[in-house]
């Protein structure tokens, strides 16, 4: 019998948030609330970006962002409909994101109590080949008794309430983790426009033979880096060295080293003595996902990632995260 073999039981993104929230009985709901903005926001990007090709919307819109990156017209299309999503929440106080200079105030949001950091689109420069991007979120709580101040975001990723990111693919994923709370991967149901629960309480596998670094940049690496890259291409245990995996778009790269195990660095060098991702937007919402995973984030310092707390919105830090085991090794060869 065909019938007995659908599901009718469906976990939907809503579903999940609704439950969630009943486990919390102090919870208003405005953090729900601020979740559905944001599950409508990464349906709208995706749709856009699965559009662009036939929509003249590919290529450069023309200008740059204040950390140097020409913006492509998906970028700002992008970072637009992320801000009407959070404004017209009524639940984010405060906005920062990689294509806007400076922090937006929702000052018609008087009540609200969140504070969020977003990349709109990353992996840009892979848009217009049609390859994997995504969007990446940390939301931040006011302090007490504030109306919403730079002190509000400017904070390390341990301090976050939840984060995650939403990879456009084959189709859309979303991975979401709340603060000491397990990481839940959905998948886009285009048909029915809903977010369904698809990977729940995701781990990460403790080691698998794969590094996910832009080679090309090997030249400006500091000795050790370049040593314990060397060490992967040598023989291993069982006799084989470590594959090579690069896509350019963290989230996708993330994405994968998530399922398969493996290690993901974009190192501080030489010609970006401070790295190249960005703290706010970047590093600390994925260094919470692995971390909630059972994997690790560092620095090039070697410093837990959600420890690092960025002076500026658009500060930089270099970033090693992956299987727990992976990252002890680079730990090891920074000794
Ligand atoms: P964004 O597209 O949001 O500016 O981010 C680009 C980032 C990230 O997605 C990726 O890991 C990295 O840049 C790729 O950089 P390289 O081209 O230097 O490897
Ligand atoms: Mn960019
Ligand atoms: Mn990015
Ligand atoms: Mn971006």
């Amino acid at each position: 019998n065909e019938t007995e073999k659908v599901n009718t039981n469906i976990i939907t993104l809503t579903r999940f948030l609704t439950e969630e929230q009943t486990k919390h009985k102090e919870a208003s709901g405005d953090f729900t609330l601020l979740c559905h903005a944001l599950q409508f926001s990464f349906k709208s990007i995706a749709y856009y970006i699965r559009r662009a090709t036939l929509v003249n919307l590919t290529g450069l819109a023309g200008s740059s962002n204040t950390t140097g990156d020409e913006q492509k017209k998906l970028d700002v299309i992008s970072n637009d409909l992320f801000i009407e999503a959070m404004r017209s929440s009524g639940k984010c106080a405060l906005l920062v994101s990689e294509e806007e200079e400076n922090i937006i105030f929702f000052k018609e949001n008087a009540q609200a109590r969140y504070a969020v950091a977003c990349d709109p689109i990353d992996g840009s420069s892979n848009l217009d080949a049609g390859v994997s991007v995504g969007t990446i979120f940390g939301i931040h709580k006011l302090a007490d008794g504030s109306t919403g101040k730079a002190e509000d975001i400017l904070k390390p990723g341990s301090e976050l309430v939840a984060a995650g990111f939403t990879m456009y693919g084959a189709s859309a994923q979303l991975v979401i983790t709340q603060k000491g709370g397990t990481v839940n991967g959905f998948t886009l149901d285009n048909g029915i426009g809903e977010f369904i629960l698809t990977h729940p309480n995701m781990r990460i596998p403790r080691t698998r033979q794969i590094y996910s670094v832009n080679e090309g940049n090997s030249l400006y690496w500091d000795d050790r880096v370049k040593g314990y890259f060397e060490s992967l291409k040598q023989p291993q245990e069982n006799g084989k060295p470590y594959s090579a995996r690069y896509i350019g778009s963290m989230v996708a790269d993330a994405y994968r080293t998530l399922l398969y195990g493996g290690i993901f660095a974009y190192p501080a060098d030489k010609k970006s003595p401070k790295g190249k991702l960005r703290i706010l937007y970047e590093c600390a919402p994925m260094a919470m996902v692995f971390e909630n995973a059972g994997g690790q984030a560092v620095d090039s310092n070697m410093k837990r990632m959600l420890d690092v707390v960025p002076e500026h919105i658009h500060d930089k830090a270099g970033i090693f995260m992956g299987s727990y085991d992976e990252v002890e090794k680079v730990k090891a060869f920074h000794k």
